[in-house]
């Protein structure tokens, strides 16, 4: 007898084998045919029983759901739907399902939109599609480390709390121990945060940067990958308020350099998970194929989810200045027929997603790298470039998604750095284990961040983030 996952036994070829498998009843039809599923690949395990030599009580209690634990022998199967089947001699109700509960939540046996999974969070993992989505998200993040580690970068696990705003973006929660009933207070009113947990004002890390870029600074090549936290209230299918970020940050390299580990980093990912997610991908692909077909033509994409992997590993990113964009963007026919929400007028706006995907859906129609944004709307730390008014930043914007990846050349120059702190209010004080890395040994180095969930959102083929994400957290929901 082996103990066995359903994804081993499916490969197979032991048949007279004797198996013992446990999992969840998915269908049970005839008083004979158990699909069994564990988790451990999208298809079911037929099991068969001997129904007139089957304990009645307990065939009552094989009902969808139910957590049953089944022995017996692998047999070629009559029927033409599968290769396989267990033929039962054994089998033990683990945990019950109740039939008329059952049909009220999304384990029942039809079609359930994403929304009422979304519901059921907690049995969503249960179901075909979000099975196959969480099996690549595991993938995925495996497929990050081994990229990284293969290739000598240090894994460093940065703070969650902080006492710093990474991004100056101001977009914080906050963590406190106090009361907030009856906070410490100033004399002129407001919080006292001398007698806060830490002794002063903490937040949920908005981006592990600052912190990797110290790593960076001693260890050479480094990376992070774990949770960020933003508090922008934009609900939209690409912002969660918890996401995962990996950000790399290498000592010695320039934007160049920065570009290209971007572009071979995403590439090995997606070739990772089309050679080793064959099953959940041609699922998800399928999947997303039917949905296509219920949008209208203009918003069906022309290509199908394998189809769009390999296009990306197979094309080099488009590297576009943020200038060329904007001329782009200006000549374009939605912006002169002004269809843009925000219409670009000049140099020196702010790109929104709408022109995000105009440029990569419809005008190169192909992964795009901008870079030279202008210094004023991005973040104070990008290095600046000697006509004064640009930074040495980059955005990978991605069909469907738009941007995946932000990332820069960092301000190596401690003088033009604090001159540029000075600017835009940023204290001294708050970052000057920051400024230090610029008095010893400073060095030219560059790093950017992934957002996890955007990934996998393109390798998977989803419409909304809040479906690739155990538990998302969004504006007004923290359920779970
Ligand atoms: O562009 P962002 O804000 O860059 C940074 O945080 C830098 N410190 C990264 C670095 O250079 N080390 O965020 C990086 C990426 C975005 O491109 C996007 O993919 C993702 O993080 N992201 C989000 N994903 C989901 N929900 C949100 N609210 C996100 N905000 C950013
Ligand atoms: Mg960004």
């Amino acid at each position: 007898m082996i103990q066995a996952k359903i994804a081993e036994i499916l490969k197979s070829d032991q048949f007279l084998q004797e198996y013992h498998v446990q999992g969840w009843v998915r269908s049970f039809r005839s008083n004979r045919f158990i699909a069994l599923n564990d988790g451990s690949t999208l298809k079911n395990l037929q099991c068969v029983i001997d129904f007139e030599n089957t304990d009645e009580e307990i065939i009552k209690r094989i009902n969808v759901g139910a957590a049953i634990s089944v022995k017996g022998t692998l047999k070629e199967s009559q029927g033409s739907q599968q290769r396989e089947e267990i033929e039962v001699s054994e089998i033990e109700i683990l945990g019950d399902a109740n039939p008329e509960e059952v049909k009220l939540t999304i384990l029942s046996p039809k079609k359930h939109s994403m929304e009422k999974l979304r519901e059921q969070a907690h049995l969503r993992v249960r179901t075909n599609t979000f099975g196959a989505v969480m099996r690549v998200r595991s993938r995925l993040s495996f497929a990050v480390h081994k990229y990284f580690q293969d290739r000598n970068f240090f894994y460093v696990n940065t703070p969650i709390i902080t006492g710093s705003d990474a991004e100056g973006a101001g977009e914080m929660f906050k963590v406190t121990a106090m009361d907030l009933k009856n906070p410490s207070k100033n004399e002129d009113g407001s919080i006292n945060y001398k007698e806060d947990f830490f002794g002063k004002e903490t937040n949920l890390t908005v981006s592990g940067q600052l912190e990797a870029e110290t790593f960076a600074l001693g260890l050479g090549q480094v990376y992070t990958f774990g949770p960020t936290f933003r508090a922008e209230n934009s609900n939209t299918s690409r912002h969660l308020a918890e996401f995962w970020m990996i950000e790399p940050e290498v000592a010695f390299c320039d934007l160049d350099g920065n570009m290209d580990l971007a572009e071979d980093f995403i590439k090995y990912v997606l070739k990772y998970i089309i050679e080793n997610c064959k099953e959940d991908l041609e699922f998800l692909a399928e999947r997303q194929e039917n949905e296509d077909k219920l949008k209208p033509k203009a918003d069906r994409s022309d290509m199908n989810l394998l189809e769009k992997l390999n296009f990306v590993l197979e094309n080099n990113f488009k590297r576009v200045s943020y200038t060329e964009a904007i001329e782009i963007l200006k000549n374009s026919k939605p912006n002169k027929k002004k269809k843009f929400n925000y219409i670009i007028e000049e140099w020196g706006a702010d790109l929104q997603s709408e022109h995000e995907r105009y440029l990569v859906e419809k005008h190169f129609k192909c992964p795009v790298i901008l870079f030279d944004y202008p210094a004023n709307i991005k973040a104070f730390y990008m290095r600046l470039n000697e006509d004064g008014k640009t930074v040495r930043a980059m955005d990978i914007l991605f069909p469907g998604i738009g941007e995946i990846v932000g990332g820069s050349q960092r301000e190596e120059r401690l003088d033009v750095l604090k001159e540029k702190m000075a600017e835009l209010d940023i204290p001294e004080e708050e970052l000057w284990w920051y400024l230090d890395t610029r008095k010893f040994g400073t060095c030219v180095h560059s790093g950017f961040g992934l957002g996890f969930e955007r990934l996998v959102q393109f390798t998977t083929g989803m419409g909304n983030i809040r479906d690739v994400i155990p538990f998302p957290r969004t504006p007004q929901n923290a359920e779970f």
